[in-house]
């Protein structure tokens, strides 16, 4: 096997799927454009669902990227050998191109030529079908032909061997998972790929998007077939590098070692303290990732900006729990920059930001947090001597409104004494006390992939519109800072020093009211950023690799580079009702609006 570093294994992956016809493309941000149901980027298909589902991409029908994604659903298991919540993901993709054939065949090239695993390493799932999708012959039968034997070779079921919809609806099909066998001893007869217990180690895997499922539940057979396929690269540095946890490789040992030095502790020699160590780390990481995206947040009470909250919050105590004093975060970030400055230079474009805001949400927490774990040590001994180990939820929103502790914070302080905590109560506590609850910022992980409806397609033209409409009348200082489509409204944040007034708030209707009725056709093109810019279109889009991107015009008022979708003409949008115009943060107000019909 060879031994890559993450640095090394990103160029490996991409330089051989370019060198297979595939287009490098930029990954994308973390903080997904257009899409309500899901907070962050959570797979490297994620920004490319449009084309999956058939629109043309400018850069062809054979793509490959790195991707930087965050999944919070786990952020409570952290600590642990395995979990992370920031991760980068390789993938390469056939648009109605390749299908499963040259998908593994590429893949088994990969494995076994550039990373030089051993073939007798290699084990791979396979989906074995069900009443509505036939066995996967055709995968079984391409990995046999590279001398796979059958033994290696796992049919499994829905719950293992389908990947998608991201969501409720959209892309999906059987996959075909690859795992490293480590040479650790089975844990049981019934050990294979998959197993917990650690001897077989996934790193890749290749989803035959063929289906779609309807909000019916129903499956649809495409009738364009697509490859998506994921590479998990700390994962893969991990067994590269012979290690039995990523947080044991070169990805995560600088930090590591840094809170070393902060601590005076040493990782590996004590459960409790590797626990806080990791909990920090990854969290420091995912933490700098959100705040430098080039639309990064700040820490806030709703949306990413919570998830940021609970990040920095957690990190802080863990550094507490190990003895570390003062601010450390922003030292530590330091770390984390020059791990991921070159391949992800808009971190160093954000380092400003990146440690004020670390900073001021450790200041702001520190304070609070030994006053709160002061409090609920003394409300321990009380506890015990009851019958019931249920912390209830009036105590744990106390917590949170004096104290700032995030209800999963309250709930690891529970844990760690045995109990656990009246959530519901928590829930009701904090929906008489504040409307935006973070239950909504819950909600939104649960969904998956926005819908193209007829009335989100509408609500995504009349943003373009808004956009430019509010450059006309407010000046072209405002620049987009972020756009949330549900099917019911749109939101948008841009840039603007100071609340609009009622005058501004209703030119603005107006004009976007006019340009509906023009009837604007919706036309899109295909070119370089350069060529964009140029051509006036307004781009939010980096472009690391001179890639071709989509420019779409409405009429003669507006051009953007975007993925789309539009409507084709204006017209029937409806009637455009700004709904609310309010601050979202320092410099940035948020509007709120709908499509009457
Ligand atoms: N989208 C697939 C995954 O995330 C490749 O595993």
């Amino acid at each position: 096997m060879r031994q890559l570093t993450a640095n090394e294994l990103r160029k490996a992956f991409i330089d051989f799927f370019v060198s297979k016809g595939h287009k490098r493309i930029s990954g994308a941000s973390l903080i997904p454009e257009n899409d309500p149901t899901v907070l962050f980027t959570t797979a490297g298909m994620h920004p490319l669902v449009p084309y999956i589902l058939g629109a043309e991409h400018p850069q062809g029908k054979r793509l490959t990227d790195y991707q930087k994604c965050i999944r919070t659903g786990d952020i409570d298991s952290v600590g642990d050998p395995h979990h992370l919540t920031f991760f980068e993901m390789l993938g390469n993709w056939s648009l109605g191109d390749y299908f499963k054939d040259e998908a593994i065949a590429y893949s088994f090239e990969f494995l076994t030529e550039v990373l030089g695993i051993d073939k007798d390493k290699l084990f791979v799932t396979i989906f074995k079908g069900d009443d509505e999708v036939p066995f996967d012959d055709v995968a079984k039968k391409a990995w046999m032909s590279h001398g796979i034997p059958e033994e290696h070779i796992y049919p499994k079921g829905r719950e293992d061997n389908w990947w998608g919809p991201a969501g409720e609806t959209g892309p999906c099909g059987p996959d075909s998972e690859m795992f490293i066998d480590t040479g650790r001893p089975a844990c049981g007869p019934e050990c294979g790929p998959g197993c917990k217990c650690g001897k077989y180690f996934e790193i890749w895997n290749d989803v035959f998007m063929g289906y779609r499922k309807e909000a019916d539940g129903t499956y649809v057979e495409m009738a364009r077939k697509c490859v998506d396929t994921g590479m998990g690269i700390e994962r893969t540095v991990a067994i590269l590098e012979g290690k039995k946890s990523v947080y044991e490789t070169e990805v995560f040992q600088p930090i590591i070692r840094e809170i070393e030095k902060l601590s005076g502790k040493k990782y590996g020699e004590e459960e409790e303290t590797d626990k806080s160590i990791r909990i920090i780390s990854d969290h420091v990481r995912t933490s700098v990732f959100i705040l430098g995206d080039e639309k990064g947040v700040a820490p806030s009470n709703v949306g990413q900006g919570y998830i940021l909250r609970r990040l920095i919050r957690r990190a802080v105590r863990h550094g507490k729990k190990l003895g570390i004093e003062g601010s450390f975060l922003p030292g530590l970030s330091n770390v984390v920059l020059e791990l991921y400055g070159e391949p992800y230079p808009e971190l160093l474009e954000h380092v400003d930001f990146i440690k004020e805001e670390l900073g001021k949400e450790e200041a702001k927490f520190s304070e609070t947090l030994v006053k709160g774990e002061r409090e609920f040590e003394k409300m321990l001994p009380n506890l015990m001597k009851g019958q019931s180990r249920v912390i209830s939820g009036r105590l744990a929103f106390k917590l949170y409104d004096t104290y700032g502790f995030p209800i999963e914070l309250t709930e690891e302080l529970a844990t760690e004494n045995g109990f656990s905590v009246d959530k519901e109560g928590f829930e009701e506590a904090f929906r008489k006390h504040q409307e935006l609850s973070r239950s909504g910022a819950e909600q939104q992980f649960k969904g998956g992939l926005a819908d193209h409806s007829e009335q989100t397609t509408a609500l995504h033209t009349a943003t373009h519109l808004l956009h430019a409409a509010l450059r006309k009348v407010l000046g072209t200082h405002v620049g987009q800072k972020g756009s949330n489509i549900t099917a019911e409204r749109l939101r948008f944040d841009f840039t603007h020093p100071s609340p609009m007034t009622k005058e501004e708030i209703k030119e603005v209707e107006d004009l976007v009211n006019q340009w509906i009725a023009a009837d604007y056709p919706v036309t899109v093109e295909t070119m370089t950023l350069d060529e964009a810019r140029a051509n006036g279109a307004i781009a939010f889009f980096e472009s690391k690799y001179g890639e071709k991107v989509t420019v779409y015009t409405i009429g003669n008022v507006s051009k953007e580079v975007c993925g789309g979708p539009h409507v084709t003409h204006t017209g029937d949008m409806g009637h455009f009702h700004i709904l609310k115009e309010q601050s979202s943060s320092a410099g940035i107000r948020r509007i709120k609006a709908v499509l009457e019909k």
